[in-house]
């Protein structure tokens, strides 16, 4: 299975960014939007891995206190619009231990630099993030007081990511 460890977002993110998908919308930009239940902050994607076991006894050796994680402006990366996050120390450091923790456990990720990210939309109808969009950043925050191993399937429609735990 394709796996990824991620933060889930509560509901009043979520509304803050389907708010954003809206008024994207409304401005006419098209695209491959992410779903609502899609909508996620990953750190550490893993890829196929057969074991979810072993990724969950490393979820569970990582502490943390919780943490406050806010809404920070939106940007782009080649095909992909996505809305930022503030920096966070403490976001930074519980990344740190987890994808160390994985690396001396033998659990191949992806070892890309960790760019802290919701992705809003894969290939927008449109180049360049509108004016409007950038004036115009999604507010919100929460507590995160746990992180979450999750499933990517492909569906029908697109991916599916569910919860393992
Ligand atoms: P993205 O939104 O920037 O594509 C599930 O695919 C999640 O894992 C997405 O949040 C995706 O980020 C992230 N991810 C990170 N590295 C990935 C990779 N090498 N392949 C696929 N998804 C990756």
């Amino acid at each position: 299975m394709r796996l990824f460890i991620a933060i889930q977002l509560d509901p009043e993110m979520i509304e803050a960014l389907t708010d954003l998908q809206l008024y994207m919308k409304r401005l006419g930009v098209r695209g491959n939007y992410s779903r609502e239940d899609n909508l996620h902050l990953t750190l550490a994607f893993i890829g196929e891995y057969s074991d979810p076991d072993t990724v969950l006894d490393i979820i569970d050796q990582i502490s943390f206190e919780p943490f406050r994680l806010s809404l920070d402006g939106i940007g782009s990366f080649r095909n992909l619009w996505w809305a930022g996050l503030e920096e966070s120390a403490a976001l930074r450091s519980l990344v740190k231990r987890l994808r160390r923790a994985l690396s001396d456990a033998g659990i191949p990720f992806d070892r890309k630099k960790f760019s802290p990210h919701i992705t809003l939309i894969r290939r927008p109808s449109q180049p360049a993030i509108p004016e409007e969009l950038l004036s115009r950043p999604p507010r919100g925050s929460m507590i995160v007081d746990h992180i979450s191993l999750m499933r990517s399937d492909r569906g029908k429609n697109g991916m599916i990511y569910t919860e393992l735990r």
